[in-house]
């Protein structure tokens, strides 16, 4: 990873949107054992792992990223707990079977429909997925809207083509809904906080990326009503 990217990012909480609202509003109508047995797809630092297990008391879950410091920040903070395992594996290669695979903000690295008929085949019968993915809001966004999500190598779908996708790929949906403000801001707020730290002393390369960082939370803020992510519970059928 390139240093001042890392500096920036070092032991943050979260390295895409949400909260504990968004993943206790998509799984309250999933009635999920409390022994449920939980894939954590593209984990991340782990900031989704303790409201799994809330909904999961006695079950497990096994966070997978292919980015290996990740999973070590997943492994500092749970390693006490026989619950968590996390591993430095792709999230397309996992066996299960589980009965919740949840994806915050990472299908788009397998394609939505692709990456859901991977999950399919590692969930129990009437397993369940639940998965945040970038999402028009509006029928017409506006170029700087479009604009967002340049570079990113991630397909946008309307809400109703992103369903179709989901019943493309073998689920029903249960649930969904659009990422809200507070989701968002509850990964750009500790980026904020950080580039507000590192900006006095930074050199030239941690301008740069302290800059594009900063851009890329403004861009969002500025389209927030055409674009974001949407979030989705469904159930393989
Ligand atoms: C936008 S981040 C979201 C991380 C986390 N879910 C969160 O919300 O904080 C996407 C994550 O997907 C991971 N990733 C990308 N492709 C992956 C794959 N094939 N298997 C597992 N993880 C992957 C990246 O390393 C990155 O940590």
């Amino acid at each position: 990873m390139d240093p001042a990217f890392f500096l920036l990012h070092q032991d943050l909480l979260r390295e895409g949107p949400g909260d504990r609202d968004t993943l206790d509003r998509a799984l309250a109508p999933a009635n999920l054992r409390p022994d449920a047995v939980i894939c954590d797809a593209g984990c991340g630092p782990g900031g989704d792992v303790e409201g799994l297990l809330a909904h999961a008391p006695r079950g497990r879950v096994l966070a997978v990223d292919t980015h290996a410091p990740f999973i070590e920040q997943v492994r500092a903070r749970f390693g006490g707990d026989p619950r968590v395992e996390a591993r430095a594996e792709s999230m397309a290669d996992q066996q299960g079977p589980f009965d919740l695979i949840w994806c915050a903000g990472a299908l788009y690295f397998l394609g939505v429909r692709d990456g859901l008929r991977t999950f399919r085949g590692s969930l129990v019968p009437d397993g369940l997925v639940a998965f945040s993915a970038p999402a028009w809001f509006v029928e017409e966004p506006s170029d700087t809207a479009r604009a967002f999500w340049d570079g990113e190598d991630a397909a946008v779908f309307t809400r109703d083509t992103l369903l179709a996708e989901v019943r493309a790929a073998g689920f029903e949906p249960i649930v969904d809904f659009s990422l809200s403000d507070a989701a968002w801001e509850s990964y750009f707020g500790p980026i904020d906080e950080r580039i507000a730290r590192l900006r006095p002393t930074a050199d030239a390369a941690l301008h740069a990326v302290l800059d594009m960082s900063e851009r890329e939370a403004q861009g969002w803020r500025a389209v927030r009503k055409q674009t974001g992510y949407q979030q989705v519970l469904a159930r393989r059928v």
